[in-house]
């Protein structure tokens, strides 16, 4: 069976990974490349009500503190959903799945901002997902001090215009950004073959241009 092409982004809040998923989207579909893209948590009915219970940050005043483990186990909840209904029936079919966060955010944000480790994490990936892995991951990964800026300046304009909805993870301190940062360093650098860290503070059209040229090298390549 002919088998497509699975890419994921990557980054901190803010780091500009939705922009440029799109924009890879836009350039691989004037190529006429059949496409699936997707989000993480969400892209699946099941995976938005999950969505809305992890992401939303008056769920803490109405649900009760979620504990680590419980917002670990909801986003892998939500990852073998899209896996089954989404990500396996388009790669079988021969199609490039764009995923926008895959299991390193769980590996950044649970095993390193909540500091459940990286072996939990890795555990579960290979329970929930059988250890399906992307074969390309893009990291934006400018400087931590780039990257608070601007998740700063993103909680506060998402704080304007959308009220608190979708904030519970962009209110944590500075510190949670912090390890989940240094957690992305380590997973580069453990899985050099996969993820391509883009450090850059360049402008958005200069990345896309990196990351395009990235994906075709990649894709020119037999998936093995
Ligand atoms: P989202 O609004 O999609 O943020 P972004 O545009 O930055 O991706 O929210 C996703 C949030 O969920 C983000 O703060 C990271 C967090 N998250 C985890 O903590 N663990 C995970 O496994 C995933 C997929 C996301």
């Amino acid at each position: 069976m002919p088998r497509g092409f699975f890419i994921t982004f990557e980054g901190l809040d803010g780091s500009g990974k939705t922009t440029q998923l799109r924009l890879l989207a836009d350039s691989l579909e004037t190529e006429g490349r059949a496409l699936v893209t997707l989000r993480q948590p969400g892209g699946t009915a099941l995976g938005d009500r999950i969505r809305s219970i992890l992401l939303d940050s008056r769920s803490e005043s109405t649900l009760g503190h979620i504990a680590p483990a419980t917002e670990m186990a909801l986003m892998f909840a939500d990852r073998a959903q899209a896996i089954h209904e989404v990500i396996l029936p388009a790669l079988s079919a021969g199609s490039i799945v764009l995923c926008d966060r895959y299991t390193d955010s769980s590996e950044a944000y649970q095993g390193g901002g909540r500091q459940l480790g990286s072996q939990r994490i890795l555990e579960m990936h290979a329970a929930a997902c059988d250890n399906l892995q992307p074969d390309l991951t893009i990291l934006l990964l400018p400087s931590l001090e780039a990257s608070l800026k601007r998740a700063r300046r993103r909680n506060q304009r998402n704080t304007q215009k959308k009220g608190a909805d979708e904030n519970r993870f962009e209110s944590e301190p500075d510190d949670f950004y912090r390890r989940i940062h240094s957690k992305y360093e380590e997973i580069a650098a453990r899985e050099p073959h996969r993820v391509f860290p883009i450090r850059e503070d360049a402008s958005i059209e200069q990345i896309h241009a990196h990351i395009r040229e990235i994906v075709a090298v990649r894709l020119a390549q037999p998936v093995g």
